[in-house]
């Protein structure tokens, strides 16, 4: 659909995906790291950000909470709203695909069917959905901005995680998790994510 637009026109252009894969040797891709607040999302993109940068790829973060600050600052965080951001972070993620980057999407993104609508936004296989499964418990005593506290005492309403719903993922590609009751450091994260953009040819 195009929305309320009407008489326009798909314009094709010449440069074709396979010559702009070549020239970067890599495919572009959205790698999106779905989980709450506090989970991690933003240490493991920076970290794998970097990384990639380290091993001569181009990559590119969206974060939510600095897309909050431009092109989604019209938007908070009701059911309606968190959609229409999840919208937008996801077309702009195709934007990046298409262009050949790897982006790293990192949003708290919690509805299912948002995700999903992202997810059929890009061709098969450019679409890695991470999933950041770590316990609220665990997430709340991070708290690295305070926000669960405030949330706790009722200073934020509808805080992911404490009175908003967060639905994980049933099937996503990659799930970081608590491995004997630890961690994975970002940095064992990062590298995992890169093997698998390895093994499925995303990396050169
Ligand atoms: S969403 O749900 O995907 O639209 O959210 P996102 O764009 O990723 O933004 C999440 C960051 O916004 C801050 N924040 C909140 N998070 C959750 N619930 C509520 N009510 C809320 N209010 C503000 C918070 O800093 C989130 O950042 P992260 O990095 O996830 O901690």
């Amino acid at each position: 659909t195009v929305g309320k637009s009407t008489n326009i026109v798909w314009q094709e252009c010449m440069v074709k995906k396979e010559e702009r894969q070549k020239l970067l040797g890599q495919k572009g891709c959205v790698i999106w790291i779905t989980g709450l607040s506090g989970s991690g999302k933003s240490t493991l993109a920076c970290t794998l950000d970097h990384a990639l940068l380290k091993r001569g790829n181009l990559s590119y973060i969206i974060d939510g909470d600095n897309l909050r600050h431009g092109l989604n600052n019209n938007l908070g965080f009701c059911a309606e709203d968190r959609t229409e951001n999840i919208r937008r972070v996801g077309e702009v993620g195709k934007l990046f695909a298409d262009a050949g980057v790897i982006c790293i999407a990192s949003v708290i993104s919690p509805y299912r069917k948002d995700r999903d609508a992202c997810r059929q936004l890009v061709p098969p296989g450019e679409f890695i959905e991470v999933h950041m499964n770590f316990p609220v418990s665990l997430c709340e005593e991070r708290d690295p901005k305070g926000l669960y506290k405030l949330a706790r005492a009722g200073k934020i309403k509808g805080f992911t995680g404490v009175d908003d719903p967060y639905e994980a993922p049933v099937n996503c590609e990659v799930v970081m998790q608590q491995i004997n009751g630890r961690c994975p450091t970002p940095a064992e994260m990062a590298c995992q994510l890169i093997t698998y953009l390895e093994e499925r040819k995303i990396l050169g």
